[in-house]
């Protein structure tokens, strides 16, 4: 079981803890060992009056209980005081929690300027004040946590309580620049909107809802939000009668309504309203910084187009406005594609396979008994779907291809390439990230043959110029680039690349003119046209597969790259490997000039004891196999985050023609987590029954889980309502 929260050690200060929420927080706190200061005014629910009784019953409460707790009768609006009880009493202050508070209910017309003042006075001011108090103190101990009370009338609205309502939304505004300015001395703000049985609500509210609604219930996440291990910070919660919902902003991606030197007019606006006011699509910006990017975007997307047509304009705000949300997710048409032996040969010869060495004649001659499609051709059947301008198409984006870089690849094969095939590749925008002096553009191709998934690629293109938009630094989507070991190579290979070079593997389908056009490439800034980056790509994958693998294509697993120079054909390209394991390491030189080209690179081969299992019959062969390993391998490195947030055990059994076919694990409870095959050991908390198909479109967000579950496609057993951790598991750790 997991261990009980606790408090002890630390001080924590409740206003308006005589009665309802802030009594139930005080007790609460208190019996899990916190010392605590009890505020209470101790007036009526309008502000009126005054009384020490309310405190002190609370007090006397947590002491009877063999707790900590003073009590203190100020009003929040002399905030130095409560913290100074504080801290005479027990020393310092570790948590506030901002609860006091009345009303003064009257329809807007009705609101006198007592009314509105004094409920401005107790709630938000009061909770500056308190909160004022106490910061400098949790600056200095490097700790602090503080609790705003807002309302759902605050959120939403609720007829006869403007005075309340704006105060109440004022306190969110507060806890948002706290949780920023705190952040990096350890203080976290979050807001809470409860819901509550208590004298605020008994006039409001029927009895029996009341009753369902106690304040016990509300406790809980207060206690959770102030405690040490929580990381929570600048969040929004509803909470009421057991349940808690966290909430957020939302934004229409939006319309441009003006053009470059043209005047804006109401018009405009009327004319683009339904797009302004359309939620599909929408984005949910975090912070400042990501509202404004978009707005310098679109300003700059303004003064650069010269009498767009209004429709043009609102496409490109949708697009701007979206902090690339309308790129990022991004599909592109599916793009099917047929090779044949002819195709397999011309990219072998490109890549620089050839008769001199015995070991490629398989790469480059359809007579050979092993006759084998090099594994790196996985790349060419993919990237077709990328091209013919394809790119230029993504929504929000707008690409200057002369400023274009093939920045890293990442390639993984599921089953060898057959020589001859059909393949289908669908492709998305990953991600996009912000390199400071360019963009990243991060897509995932995923291509088939039939159904079965045959590889899958991760392109990073680099955008020069195009970053510094404030967007993130790294995705947690790209597969990452590996440093080499500090160490002289095992191995070093290398080849002459022939002049005709790129000539001759711009035939495989890279027709662009970089590779073979001295003045384009001059004008690109180069000397003379240079090689593709993927056809070094293909050298290197080679080299190492024939010193580490004998050239048995069925031992490639994955390869990973970053490019870091070009080449110019001619030169002679040097791979320097290193063995760890089944990974080969690499990085790849240009010999003459000893710069490296090709840096952070590594090969995954099959483990020779596996080959049995990694090519079996093709009716046997299970696709799922693959992402479980895959999420067994992102398991790995960051398991230890996921435990934390599922804290479950996941048993699959996957079906093929009806029967099981296999079964997996996935462990998020354990350790740092694990994913096996398999039953369970121990047991499973869920068990999850679909085939071997839906599976694999669950994983690529073809298939809803709920409407697989509630159309029978999935089954679930044990405890069903884990299972919508599934969700954030295939989401985040099983994209292959
Ligand atoms: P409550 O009336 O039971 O508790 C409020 C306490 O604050 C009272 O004990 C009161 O004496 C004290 N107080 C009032 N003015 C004070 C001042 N100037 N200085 C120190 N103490 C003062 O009400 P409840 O429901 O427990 O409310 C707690 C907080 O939760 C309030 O801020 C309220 O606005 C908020 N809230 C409650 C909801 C509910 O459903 N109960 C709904 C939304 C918000």
């Amino acid at each position: 079981m997991a261990s009980q929260l606790r408090f002890d050690g630390r001080v924590v200060l409740v206003t308006g803890a005589g009665g309802g929420l802030g009594r139930a927080y005080a007790l609460a706190f208190a019996e899990r060992g916190a010392s605590v200061v009890v505020n209470d005014l101790g007036g009526d629910f309008r502000g009126d009056g005054k009384s020490s009784l309310a405190a002190d019953k609370v007090v006397e409460e947590i002491r009877r209980k063999g707790g900590k707790a003073v009590a203190n009768y100020d009003s929040v609006e002399a905030g130095e005081k409560i913290v100074k009880t504080a801290l005479d009493a027990f020393g310092k202050i570790d948590v506030v929690i901002n609860n006091a508070g009345i009303l003064r209910d009257r329809s807007f017309a009705r609101i006198s300027d007592e009314d509105w003042d004094i409920i401005h006075r107790v709630h938000l001011r009061g909770s500056f004040q308190v909160t004022r108090a106490a910061w400098e103190h949790m600056k200095k101990q490097n700790y602090g946590r503080i609790i705003m009370t807002s309302s759902i009338s605050g959120i939403y609205g609720n007829f006869g309580q403007a005075n309340y309502t704006a105060a109440k939304l004022g306190l969110l505004g507060l806890s948002n620049t706290l949780a920023l300015e705190g952040r990096k001395r350890n203080i976290h703000c979050n807001t809470i909107a409860p819901s509550a049985g208590s004298r605020l609500t008994q006039t409001v509210l029927p009895e029996d809802i009341l009753d369902a609604l106690k304040p016990e219930y509300v406790a809980p996440l207060v206690l959770w939000l102030c405690h040490e291990s929580c990381e929570e910070n600048g969040g929004m919660f509803e909470v009421g009668g057991g349940w808690i919902g966290k909430l957020r902003w939302e934004r229409t991606l939006g319309a441009i309504v003006r053009q470059r030197n043209q005047p804006m007019t109401p018009e405009a606006v009327k004319a683009n309203w339904t797009k302004i006011c359309d939620f599909d699509n929408s984005v949910k910006p975090q912070s400042v910084q990501e509202s404004t990017v978009s707005l310098i975007e679109i300003v700059s997307k303004i003064n650069s187009e010269e009498g767009v047509s209004s429709n043009q304009t609102s496409h490109a705000a949708s697009t701007a406005t979206s902090g690339f949300a309308g790129a990022i997710g991004h599909k592109f048409p599916p793009f099917s594609s047929a090779y044949t032996e002819l195709d397999a040969i011309m990219y072998a010869l490109g890549v620089g396979a050839s008769v001199k060495d015995p070991k490629d004649l398989k790469f480059v001659y359809e007579g050979s008994s092993d006759f084998s499609c090099l594994p790196t051709f996985g790349v060419i059947v993919a990237q077709k779907v990328l091209m013919d301008g394809r790119i230029a198409e993504i929504p929000g984006l707008s690409i200057n291809f002369a400023k274009v870089l093939h920045g890293e690849q990442y390639l993984e094969l599921y089953k060898q390439l057959p020589r001859t095939g059909k393949i289908q590749s669908e492709a998305i925008v990953a991600d996009i990230i912000d390199k400071g002096s360019g963009l990243v553009i991060i897509f995932d191709v995923y291509s088939y043959s039939g159904k079965e998934l045959i590889c899958y690629n991760q392109f990073s293109i680099f955008i020069v110029g195009s970053g510094g938009f404030g967007g993130k630094r790294t995705s947690d989507k790209a597969k990452l680039a590996l440093a080499i070991p500090n160490r002289p190579p095992d191995a070093v290979f290398t080849d002459t690349t022939s002049l005709n070079q790129a000539a001759l593997y711009r035939l495989s389908g890279d027709w662009n003119p970089l590779h073979i056009d001295p003045n384009f490439a001059s004008l690109a800034g180069f000397d003379k046209p240079i090689l593709h980056g993927l056809c070094t790509f293909g050298f290197s994958a080679r080299h190492v597969l024939h010193h580490f693998a004998d050239s048995d294509v069925s031992r490639f697993k994955a390869i990973k790259v970053r490019f870091a120079k070009p080449v110019y054909p001619g030169q002679t390209i040097q791979t320097e490997m290193w063995k760890e394991g089944n990974r080969i390491h690499f990085q790849t030189k240009v010999q003459e000039t000893g710069d490296i080209i090709i840096s952070n690179a590594y090969v995954d081969l099959v483990p020779t004891s596996d080959i049995s299992i990694k090519v079996p019959p093709e009716s046997e062969k299970l696709q799922s196999t693959f992402v479980f390993e895959e999420i067994g391998r992102r398991i790995k490195d960051i398991g230890h985050e996921i435990v934390k947030k599922v804290n479950a055990i996941f048993e699959w059994h996957i079906t093929k023609g009806g029967n099981t076919a296999a079964k997996w694990t996935i462990d998020l409870k354990n350790g740092s987590g694990a994913v096996y095959q398999g039953p369970a050991k121990g047991s499973a908390d869920t068990t999850i029954i679909l085939s071997d198909e839906d599976f694999m479109e669950l994983v690529l967000g073809k298939l809803d889980p709920q409407k697989a579950f509630f159309s029978g496609r999935l089954r679930a057993k044990g405890n069903i309502m884990l299972s919508q951790k599934l969700q954030m598991i295939l989401k985040d750790y099983a994209r292959l």
